[in-house]
């Protein structure tokens, strides 16, 4: 056979080869009824959220940040020029998230500031934390914006550090979340320890809380405060599960658990047991550290709220903290 008419011999073999295979095999209805062409389902599935999110979406559509977000997080990042015009292209009026400012002539003179110097005006807490009930460590947060929950072994080290290293040079709490103080949390940003229902990083080997550990992972960073957290919403009912395939050597030690077990987070505390129980619980922690103690939850079942109501208030930063503390 001659080469001119071998080489166009063989893309057909292939396609021909790919439709005995399709109309062979067992495992897909979808390729049996259309053999060769059935492929493209596959292909434009695996393509489909790339051409939704670069072609057809719109700027300000896609959650949890827009296009438009996004290019002002990365400008600013770059310390580029960040002044995008949000705008023109939204619906902005009368819907949340676009507060109306009205410009007053004769304001007070102040400072311009200017991220690109880095001379932002600071906005602090308008709250003591710890004040009311006099905590030795009592303190007003610099910033009323603070970083939620990130637990080391759900977030890698490198993203850790970054956030920490973000704290500090924004002048904000960084919370730990639950999995305990790990060495990436130690990069200068000033932290809000938190204990979830395992009490990883202060529990004794059989799994129950440990005051002295929790003292030793207190006094080992800078951390201004604690937070006992009740609930979150991404884990309701049946709390959560670390498998054990993620349990590294480095997670086990933080976290004080056993390397390769998978590890749970209960769904409650075991150290109280109603609202009174809860709220001496956080005496003693107040008291054993000199802390601010507050709380987080996710508002579920109304009973406990209906209890604790009359005595909790919802921090600056949203959360729900105990009156005591807060
Ligand atoms: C990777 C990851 C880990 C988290 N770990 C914790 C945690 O340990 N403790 C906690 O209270 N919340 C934790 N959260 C919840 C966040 O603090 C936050 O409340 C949640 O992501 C909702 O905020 P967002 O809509 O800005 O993401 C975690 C969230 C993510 C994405």
């Amino acid at each position: 056979m001659r080469w001119s008419r071998a080489v166009p011999a063989v893309p057909v073999a292939g396609v021909l080869g790919l439709a005995v295979h399709d109309v062979v095999q067992k495992r897909h209805a979808l390729l049996r009824n259309f053999p060769v062409v059935g492929h493209m389902r596959y292909l434009l599935e695996t393509v489909g959220p790339e051409l939704r999110q670069y072609i057809i979406s719109g700027n300000d559509e896609e959650r949890p940040f827009s296009r438009n977000q996004r290019r002002w997080i990365y400008a600013s990042s770059k310390l580029e020029n960040n002044y995008f015009r949000f705008g023109a292209d939204n619906d902005m009026e009368y819907r949340q998230g676009y507060p109306i400012i009205k410009h007053r002539t004769f304001s007070e003179i102040r400072q311009v500031s200017d991220a690109h110097t880095r001379k932002a005006d600071g906005l602090p807490c308008a709250k003591v934390l710890g004040g009311p009930r006099q905590r030795a460590q009592a303190f007003r947060p610099k910033s009323v914006v603070n970083v939620s929950g990130l637990s080391f072994g759900s977030l890698s080290a490198a993203a850790i550090e970054a956030v920490n290293r973000g704290a500090a040079e924004a002048g904000c709490l960084h919370n730990t979340g639950e999995g305990s103080l790990s060495p990436y949390h130690r990069h200068g940003g000033e932290l809000v320890l938190q204990i979830g229902t395992a009490y990883f990083g202060c529990r004794d080997e059989a799994g129950h809380f440990d005051l002295e550990r929790l003292k030793e992972v207190v006094a080992s960073g800078p951390v201004r405060a604690i937070e006992i957290k009740l609930s979150q919403g991404a884990k309701p009912g049946l709390g959560g599960l670390l498998p054990g395939a993620k349990v590294t050597p480095e997670i086990a030690e933080i976290r004080g658990i056993q390397k390769g077990v998978d590890c749970s987070s209960p769904s409650r505390h075991t150290e109280f047991h109603d609202v009174d129980g809860m709220l001496d619980w956080v005496e003693l922690l107040a008291a054993e550290t000199g802390l601010p103690v507050g709380i987080k939850s996710a508002v579920g079942n109304l009973d406990f709220w209906e209890q604790a109501g009359p005595r909790v208030e919802v921090g600056a930063s949203g959360e729900l903290h105990q009156d005591a503390a807060a």
